[in-house]
């Protein structure tokens, strides 16, 4: 049986498109549906990603590559302790341990790796990328993936910041009027006029569409080049069960790049990206000639169809939660859309500064 090694050296220099050449014609092998002429490079984020997407333009613009730069402008996010929806600072599950999920692709060399479930790690994306670089595999979750990291030179570190742990000791006082944790009203220790925030001395709580918290970034790029590279990374659902995988680390659901085609990504519910295949479903959409819009609209259609649960649907039968898509195409047109009215997306194309722009959506909010 031939080794790894005699595989590599007897398929030194066979080119890709050698190596796709099976005898069958190009059409059948997923040719493009997007002709591209000149592109200006141009990045689209999830809302908090506004200092990603100029990191990521800037750059591809300067020649680098398109995984190394929306690598880097996500890693920002995931070592603020301010974000407390990715990385360092993000919202832990229910035990109060915090656990990232990341994925990572690279449009020129067809690349993925991603880590779900790991520990004590600030920049899941970076351990993505080595997944990537370094293995022959794609995913890594939980114990393995920390080490892994720990074997690339990643430090273990507490991911809790005294905001988010105070966050979750807050959410643990108030699950149950049958257990033993109370809050600081129930012990006489509030501070009277002072909400329980600023007992805790925390501010005012971000809100995430009034639900449980949940949030995300997701980050793309094209250059010059037409090459498209992809980034999601998350600290998942709050007070998620222990083990809970998002679709962030799942390629195809929180995630999808096809170098001919376009790259998506995703925010929101990640449990209904999962079952619709959500960003493979959008480049698939793009792929047929749907503009990013569009595609991302119609592949939020599909979760609304999907979500028969009534525990999920609100009085009207639509859905209760939000899910954005965030999408490129190969020319370079973009677009971000969401179930529900209200969210942005942040975009930057070359030459101009990062802005945020409203998502389409499908269904108005109301008040
Ligand atoms: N979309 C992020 C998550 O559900 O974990």
């Amino acid at each position: 049986m031939a080794s790894r090694r005699d595989f590599l050296k007897t398929s030194a220099g066979v080119g890709v498109g050698a190596a796709v050449g099976l005898g069958k014609p190009a059409s059948l092998l997923g040719a493009p549906a997007i002709r591209r002429s000149a592109v200006t490079p141009v990045s689209v984020a999830s809302g908090n990603g506004l200092e990603s997407v100029a990191t990521a333009v800037s750059i591809v613009s300067g020649g680098g590559d398109t995984l190394d730069a929306v690598i880097q402008g996500v890693n920002t996010v995931e070592r603020d302790p301010n974000d407390s929806s990715v990385g360092f600072g993000g919202l832990p599950n229910l035990d109060g341990v915090v656990q990232l999920d990341s994925s990572v692709m690279h449009g020129p060399r067809r690349g993925a790796g991603a880590v779900a479930c790991i520990e004590g790690i600030k920049t899941p994306s970076s351990v993505a990328r080595d997944v990537m670089r370094y293995t022959d595999h794609v995913l890594l979750v939980g114990e393995g993936a920390q080490r892994f990291a720990l074997s690339m030179g990643y430090q273990l570190e507490d991911l809790l910041t005294e905001r988010s742990r105070r966050r979750w000791i807050d959410w643990r006082a108030t699950m149950s009027d049958r257990d033993d944790y109370l809050t600081l009203e129930e012990t006489g220790h509030a501070v009277p006029g002072s909400s329980r925030q600023e007992d805790y001395g925390l501010g005012i709580l971000d809100s995430h569409d009034g639900v449980r918290p949940q949030g995300t970034i997701n980050c793309n790029v094209i250059d010059a080049a037409g090459d498209l590279s992809g980034v999601t990374t998350t600290s998942g659902l709050a007070w998620k069960v222990p083990g809970r995988v998002g679709d962030s680390p799942i390629v195809g659901a929180g995630l999808y790049v096809d170098n001919d085609v376009g790259a998506c990504g995703s925010t929101g519910r990640g449990e209904a990206v999962i079952k619709t295949c959500g960003s493979h479903s959008v480049v698939e959409l793009m792929r047929s000639g749907m503009s990013p819009t569009d595609a991302c609209l119609e592949a939020l259609r599909r979760i609304v169809t999907f979500t028969v649960e009534p525990r999920l649907r609100n009085e009207d039968g639509r859905p209760s939660f939000n899910v954005n898509y965030y999408a490129i195409n190969k020319n370079g047109e973009y677009g971000g859309a969401a179930i529900w009215s209200g969210a942005r997306f942040a975009v930057c194309v070359d030459g101009g500064d990062s802005r945020h722009e409203d998502s389409a959506y499908l269904f108005e909010r109301n008040g």
